[in-house]
């Protein structure tokens, strides 16, 4: 098989970590080679720069630095582990990409949308997913979540604020960059969802067997609309 690279995408408390570990099980059980991967991190390099930018007391790190070390570590996984893993034929689930980085520093650290494609595309030359999941919940939903849960990293423990312009930054950002972008309603049961994002990888799958455009209406499910 071709190798494909999917990205999950999302805001915080959308639920891709429990998503990623389903899909790895069934495409699993479906005979793939599966990589499991993260960002920031993937790599042992991009590791320690992820330790670096959510450890709670680098409460003085600009935005700048921020967007450059979450680049740095994206240019060093794409080239040391997601394009290897394609060129031998695995699927790539990696859990976020570049539209984190527009989402949470373009927009909601106000770095600007276009400057922190820029840099990002110097770090990974223009490499993008072929597949990307979007799983949309609004802001007052993942707050909820958040709450009942303890501690947080750095960037979790931003406020309410912050987490909403992020929110309204992804909606934004998809309507610019929607290409090969697919919406989930993580407002739905973990089962839905993971059917869901399922149907969708396989349709993905199915389109490019036939080498034609696919449509990812789950039946019933319908897109999400953005509001
Ligand atoms: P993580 O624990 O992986 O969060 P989640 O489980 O919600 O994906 O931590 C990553 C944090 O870093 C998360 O709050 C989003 C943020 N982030 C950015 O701000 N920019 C980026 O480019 C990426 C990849 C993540």
């Amino acid at each position: 098989m071709k190798g494909i690279f999917i990205a999950l995408e999302g805001p915080d408390g959308s639920g891709k970590s429990t998503m990623i570990k389903g899909l790895e099980e069934y495409f699993k059980n479906k005979g793939m080679d599966i990589v499991v991967t993260r960002e920031p991190g993937g790599t042992p390099i991009g590791e320690a720069i992820r330790r670096i930018l959510l450890d709670n007391r680098n409460k003085n790190m600009l935005a700048e630095t921020e967007a450059l070390l979450y680049a740095a570590s994206r240019g060093q996984h794409v080239m040391e582990k997601i394009l290897p893993a394609i060129k031998a034929g695995k699927m790539v689930l990696c859990d976020r990409f570049i539209l984190s980085s527009l989402a949470y520093q373009g927009v909601g650290r106000g770095l600007g949308i276009e400057e922190v494609r820029m840099i990002n595309d110097f770090a990974i030359k223009g490499i993008r997913p072929d597949l990307t999941l979007f799983y949309h919940v609004d802001p007052e939903t993942t707050l909820h979540r958040k709450t009942r849960k303890r501690g947080g990293d750095r960037l979790e423990k931003e406020g309410a604020d912050f987490h909403r312009k992020v929110y309204h930054g992804y909606l934004e950002i998809l309507e610019k960059y929607s290409n090969n972008v697919k919406v989930i309603d993580a407002t739905k049961s973990k089962k839905e969802v993971l059917n869901q994002s399922i149907y969708c990888i396989e349709e993905f799958l199915k389109g490019r067997k036939k080498n034609e455009t696919y449509n990812c209406h789950s039946p019933g499910s319908g897109r999400t609309k953005f509001n």
